[in-house]
């Protein structure tokens, strides 16, 4: 998702920062747009170092270097790549040349130009907020379908208390999130994630692992932490920065793994399985670089304890569900494990097919549920992958509370 921050001249410039932080919490990537009298409060370069891009100060682009023909169509190009125009804080005076549609900066150009949804978050003074001129405005706004988010009532920068302060960032985020169907049908779910492969040292120089990147994992717990959910990510070795505001265990054998979910199983309420986890461990690591010799060398291996099916054991109202990487027979190799693992449901990836399983950008998956359910994707981006399984899980969850409240009934 992609979302223009127009920032216009007032005190409360500085808390379009917070915003931006917020919004690039949900996954949304922000280009923001500064009026000139916003600069006087905040400098573009926060907003710059905040979201690794050029903010966006004026119609022509740099001054200095003179006026050509691709900044002075910006604001088409930025028109047309935005999913959404939030105005925040938003002045009395570009409010009011939103509502008559002068455009004699970029951010007005860019209302004028984008037909994406805008919304905005006024702040000024108590009187200039109450003014039939600006209540005017606000209406023909409304009217046009802009989303208000309207001010708080409060004591303002001016001195003087009343309506006019800028709205919460939750409210403001909360607005944008819902033009852009952005939901939080998680926020009653604490998720453990498990991601990435688990490492089983040889000697203290080598391991035994898998191919396993983590993307699978990692797309699941940003998914679902966007979604509202409190998330836990354990993970194994990857080379991927964890998601934004998922708590991070780095674990690397599979009894890390295990003691891991142990220590945090009990505030969990549903678990994803989604790491490659070593089905095989040497019996007794040497605890000295193995020399290199000419014969051949034979290594002992015992079983690793098995983590799902131990937690699907005793899970209690928790949904969980399993993984099963398949090279062969896979609608029949899931249903197995479905029930030798007791999850509720396992997502079945044949890692032979093109474009799914390990380290690709995208997966084919298929759900097989314990009621039965049997559901197949076609090939699309892990995070994608990732949503379509936690709306099996909204399901099973809403399935549970109608079973539920029936059984009360009776
Ligand atoms: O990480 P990526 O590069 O994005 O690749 C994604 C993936 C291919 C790793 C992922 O989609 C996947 O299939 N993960 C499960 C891989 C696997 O170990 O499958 P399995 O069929 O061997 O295991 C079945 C299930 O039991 C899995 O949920 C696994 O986490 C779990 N398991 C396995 C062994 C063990 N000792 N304990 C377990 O809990």
């Amino acid at each position: 998702m992609r979302v223009a921050l127009g920032v216009s001249g007032g005190v409360a410039a500085y808390k379009a920062a917070e915003l931006v932080r917020r919004l690039q919490q949900e996954g949304i990537d922000v280009q923001v747009v500064m009026t000139k009298s916003a600069q006087e409060f905040v400098t573009p370069l926060t907003f710059a170092a905040l979201t690794g891009q050029k903010v966006i100060t004026d119609m022509f682009g740099d001054e200095s270097a003179g006026a050509n023909v691709e900044s002075a169509i910006e604001h088409i190009a930025v028109a047309q790549r935005i999913d959404l125009l939030v105005v925040a804080p938003a002045t009395a005076n570009t409010i009011a040349k939103m509502a008559r549609g002068i455009a004699d900066d970029f951010l007005t150009t860019l209302y004028l130009a984008t037909t994406a949804p805008v919304v905005v978050a006024p702040a000024m003074n108590v009187n200039m907020w109450e003014h039939a001129a600006t209540q005017e405005n606000i209406n023909a706004l409304r009217g046009r379908g802009v989303h208000v988010v309207s001010p708080e009532e409060g004591y303002l920068a001016c001195g003087m208390t009343g309506a006019g302060r800028l709205a919460g960032v939750e409210a403001i985020a909360k607005a944008v999130c819902g033009r852009l169907g952005i939901e939080h049908d998680l926020e009653n779910e604490t998720v453990i994630v498990t991601a990435g492969p688990t490492c089983e040292d040889l000697d203290p120089v080598r391991y035994l692992t898998n191919r396993s990147s983590g993307k699978m994992g990692y797309g699941l717990a940003e998914a679902a932490a966007r979604r509202g959910a409190r998330v836990v990510l354990i993970s194994g070795p990857t080379r991927l920065d964890p998601p934004q505001g998922v708590e991070f265990v780095s674990v690397r054998s599979t009894e890390q793994m295990q003691a891991a979910l142990v220590e945090h199983l009990a505030r969990a309420t549903a678990i994803i399985m989604a790491a490659a986890v070593a089905d095989y461990r040497p019996i007794a690591p040497e605890t000295k670089k193995m020399k290199r010799g000419d014969g051949r060398v034979t290594l002992e291996l015992e079983s690793t304890p098995d983590i799902l099916a131990g937690i699907a054991r005793n899970k209690g109202e928790r949904i969980v569900v399993g993984f099963a990487a398949e090279t062969d027979h896979v609608a029949e190799h899931a249903r197995a494990k479905l029930e030798s693992k007791q999850a509720d449901v396992i997502v079945a990836n044949d890692v032979t097919a093109e474009g799914a399983g390990f380290d690709h950008e995208t997966n084919v998956i298929t759900l097989y549920s314990r009621d039965g359910g049997e559901k197949a994707f076609p090939r699309m981006p892990k995070i994608d992958a990732a949503h379509r399984i936690l709306d099996r899980i909204l399901e099973l969850r809403r399935a549970g509370r109608e079973l539920s409240a029936t059984q009360r009934a009776r």
